[in-house]
């Protein structure tokens, strides 16, 4: 009789954790440059396998694609980088100016991808799409200390 009492007190206690567990691992505690990142993976592999094989009428898509890693790009340009906290205020300033250019050279490189695009020259943008990579795997080498 007892242990049936603490069976049955036992099973909302337990859906309760369950239940806060669930919420916790769903608030992953993105900053707002982290989500501009996301966004602009997202696009970046969309238009990347939609290159592979391009179809003169995806030309739009591949535009809005691109429009979407130009935008997410402007606006991570304007956010500072997690890693810029750690440092001493004279090194951090130089570092914000400095992850500033690069997405600043970045967002140049999009519009030449842009260009591309809107000339049908596939091959070019398989190109830029590579160059793209290289600046991410460089600005993360760069900015992105903490992993
Ligand atoms: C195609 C280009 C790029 C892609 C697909 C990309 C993707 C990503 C992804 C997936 C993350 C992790 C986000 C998370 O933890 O949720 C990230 C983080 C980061 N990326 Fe990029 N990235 C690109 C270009 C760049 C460039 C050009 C720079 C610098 C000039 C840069 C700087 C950073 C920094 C600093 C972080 C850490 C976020 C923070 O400090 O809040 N990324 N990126």
């Amino acid at each position: 009789m007892k242990t049936d009492l603490n069976h049955r007190l036992a099973r909302p206690v337990v859906l309760t954790l369950l239940i806060s567990l669930a919420t916790l691992s769903g608030m992953k505690a993105d900053t707002p440059l982290e989500k501009n990142m996301e966004r602009m993976k997202k696009a970046c592999q969309e238009l990347s396998l939609g290159l592979e094989k391009p179809q003169e009428n995806s030309q739009a898509t591949y535009l809005t694609l691109a429009g979407i890693i130009k935008t997410s790009a402007i606006e991570a340009r304007d956010l500072v980088p997690k890693s810029a906290a750690a440092l001493p205020p004279d090194q951090k300033a130089a570092m914000i100016k400095s992850y500033k250019e690069s997405m600043g050279v970045f967002v140049g490189s999009v519009d030449g991808l842009i260009q591309n695009i809107k000339d049908s020259k596939w091959e070019e943008a398989r190109k830029d799409i590579v160059g793209l990579k290289n600046e991410m795997k460089d600005g993360h080498r760069e900015f992105r200390k903490d992993k």
